[in-house]
């Protein structure tokens, strides 16, 4: 009995931030399809590294399918992690930021610029507005 009372009582206090979770990003992008994970065993060991923290901070609110599969140059990336950074309840510090920046960056470089055919443009904010209309 107790045990039922205390699930619930988990249950009510995660509530808030699953939701604030989901009406952070409760649209799906079409970026959002593509795969969800990369190959970075050829990646230097500091990108590995990088890697980690990338996929564990940047899939709280949306895929990790979305910056996998979106094209953006070095200085877009740049602003991009400072935006997300800076969103509520982020849970990603200066130098997580930094690190996943870094790693975004290599990516960018060695693996999508070479192939961008591969992968999707940016949206505008306007863009994914529209997409959000018409999801909902
Ligand atoms: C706190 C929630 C949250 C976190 C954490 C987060 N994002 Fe996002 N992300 C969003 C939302 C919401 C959008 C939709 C656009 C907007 O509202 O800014 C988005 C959109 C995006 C897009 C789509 C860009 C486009 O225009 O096509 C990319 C790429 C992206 N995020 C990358 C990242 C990366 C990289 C990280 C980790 C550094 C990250 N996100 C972490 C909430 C988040």
């Amino acid at each position: 009995m107790h045990k039922v009372i205390r699930s619930i009582v988990i249950a009510g206090l995660s509530m808030p931030l699953f939701l604030a979770a989901q009406t952070a990003s409760n649209v799906t992008l079409p970026q959002d399809k593509g795969p969800n994970s990369i190959n970075v065993s050829a990646y230097p060991a500091e990108q590995q590294k990088g890697y980690k923290v990338f996929a564990d901070k940047c899939a709280k609110c949306h895929t990790i399918a979305r910056p996998i599969n979106t094209m953006m140059t070095k200085e877009e990336w740049s602003r991009y992690v400072k935006r997300m950074m800076h969103k509520p309840n982020s849970g990603i510090g200066d130098s997580q930021g930094k690190t996943i920046y870094d790693f975004l960056a290599y990516d960018q470089e060695s693996r999508k610029d070479k192939n961008p055919s591969a992968f999707f443009k940016s949206l505008s904010d306007e863009e994914i507005e529209k997409l959000k209309a018409q999801q909902h």
